[in-house]
């Protein structure tokens, strides 16, 4: 049998290159199937939100806020606890950032309101004095894309296992469930659904009769995807 493999120099170098490669290979081939695993806790978006991070990456506010708690204590007083890996695994892509311009966004769900986020967004220096954020007043009337949200929430479904309408482990030993419908049109009217709650809890008129009318300006999608930062 070697005498085989001794005569053809090709596959005595593949076979050495093997050999020599095994204890690597056996270290790297496993994490190709591995999945990332999400934190407890850690939630799928909602098509909503998933619609509200297309408008974050569109606006790149990304180019002045980071999404990235460090593990020094002067972040975590201000921001909360520090990043985990984890918390990333519904992330496509990854809103890491390189620049804080403005503060870090992780956690700012925890800290900031729909109707702070509202007055803020329409004018960020009426809200903070100095402020060099710019402007956003387009959101309250762009239309926002829900369409695409849902089919990039049925892609991770199906291509990364995405556990929607499983039971999510959350971190008091309870369970939820995200549900993502199976038809876009289903997809359009839970959006629907979540954007008359943020809605109802904001003051601009013309945003609420928008949604009335059953159109969801971008800047409700937004106000649930910074909510859901936590
Ligand atoms: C030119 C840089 C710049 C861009 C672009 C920008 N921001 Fe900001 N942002 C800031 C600065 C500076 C602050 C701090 C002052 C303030 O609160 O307005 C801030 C503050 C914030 C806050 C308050 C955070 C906190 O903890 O108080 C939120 C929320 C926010 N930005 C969201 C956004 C969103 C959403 C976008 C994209 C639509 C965006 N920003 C784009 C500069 C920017």
């Amino acid at each position: 049998m070697f005498h085989w493999l001794e005569e053809r120099p090709f596959f005595f170098g593949v076979g050495i290159f093997l050999v020599i490669s095994f204890a690597g290979l056996v270290m790297i081939i496993p994490h190709f199937i591995q999945q990332s695993r999400p934190l407890v806790g850690t939630k799928p978006y909602t098509t909503l939100e998933l619609a509200g991070r297309q408008v974050y990456i569109k606006e790149n506010c990304v180019a002045c806020h980071s999404q990235l708690v460090r593990p020094f204590k002067h972040e975590t007083d201000r921001y909360g606890s520090y990043s985990l890996s984890g918390e990333y695994a519904y992330d496509r892509p990854f809103l890491w950032g390189s620049k804080r311009t403005g503060p870090d966004l992780m956690r700012v769900g925890n800290y900031r309101t729909t109707d702070w986020h509202e007055n803020h967004m329409a004018d960020p220096s009426g809200v903070v004095p100095g402020s060099i954020m710019p402007k956003y007043t387009w959101l309250f009337t762009n239309i926002t894309d829900i369409d695409t949200a849902w089919a990039e929430a049925e892609t991770v479904r199906r291509f990364f296992n995405t556990p929607y309408n499983k039971d999510i482990p959350m971190l008091d030993g309870s369970f939820t469930q995200v549900k993502l419908s199976d038809t876009v049109e289903g997809g359009r009217s839970d959006a629907l659904a979540e954007a008359k709650l943020i809605a109802a809890q904001m003051k601009n008129q013309d945003v609420k009769d928008m949604v009335a009318e059953g159109k969801i300006p971008e800047i409700i999608a937004i106000i649930s995807y910074l909510n859901s930062l936590k």
